[in-house]
């Protein structure tokens, strides 16, 4: 029986990924490395620094963890920038309400975020009250397709990982939600992967989805 929902945060709640790749792409063309939007869609769910791994595929050289460091700060500066533009209006109306509307329901809701920056970021848009658990890249040691960031959300709110559904975008926070023992709602990006148990073109849809899913219990 689904009682909680965890909610991804970039590309489910807010729009972030947008602002990661315009920073990746400001580091990766100082350094003259080819980066684009298909590249960055491997970055979804994963964490920084797996993330610098991935466009560095695209270097010819050897880097110093000194030098993979400084890259990954850089980055997060120019992130944190794009960050502070970001106000409540950056929330859709469709999250807002479907966020609000669950819990009025009963459900406990929380976070399950690779990125450390994920309190800053509700802070910015006003969210950070809707939710009664936080897991995010700073509570965890293995980033998603690991299950540590959905199974900590579940500890926080002290609910069973069986109990809980996952709303996530990237294939990596589908796998890491089924690893978790949880089912998977695909939204945007990861709506048409295969390991996903059910996909969503809208927030909306949401209350719905458990519904049938406690019909079906
Ligand atoms: C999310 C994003 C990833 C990002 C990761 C770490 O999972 O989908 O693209 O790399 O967070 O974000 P951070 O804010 O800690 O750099
Ligand atoms: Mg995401």
């Amino acid at each position: 029986n689904i009682k909680a929902l965890i909610f991804d945060l970039d590309g489910v709640i807010v729009f972030t990924d947008k602002f990661h790749y315009q920073a990746w792409k400001k580091v990766s063309d100082k350094m003259g490395i080819y980066f684009d939007e298909t590249i960055n869609n491997r970055l979804r769910g994963v964490s920084r620094a797996e993330s610098l791994e991935i466009i560095l595929e695209k270097y010819n050289g050897e880097l110093s963890d000194q030098e993979k460091a400084e890259m990954m700060e850089e980055k997060n500066i120019i992130y944190r920038e794009l960050l502070e533009t970001m106000t409540a209006d950056d929330v859709t109306d469709d999250v807002r309400d479907t966020l609000k509307k669950l819990r009025e329901g009963g459900y406990k809701l929380a976070i399950g975020s690779s990125s450390k920056n994920a309190v800053f970021i509700l802070e910015k848009v006003d969210l950070l009250d809707a939710f009664d658990g936080i897991s995010d890249g700073n509570n965890i040691t293995h980033s998603k397709p690991d299950p540590e960031v959905f199974l900590k959300a579940a500890d926080f709110i002290r609910e069973a990982a069986e109990n809980c559904l996952v709303v996530e975008d990237a294939c990596a926070g589908i796998d890491a939600a089924k690893a978790a023992g949880m089912t998977a709602v695909g939204i945007g990006d990861a709506s048409d992967y295969g390991k996903t148990d059910i996909q969503i073109s809208s927030f909306k849809e949401l209350p719905d989805v458990i519904n049938r899913l406690l019909a079906q219990a």
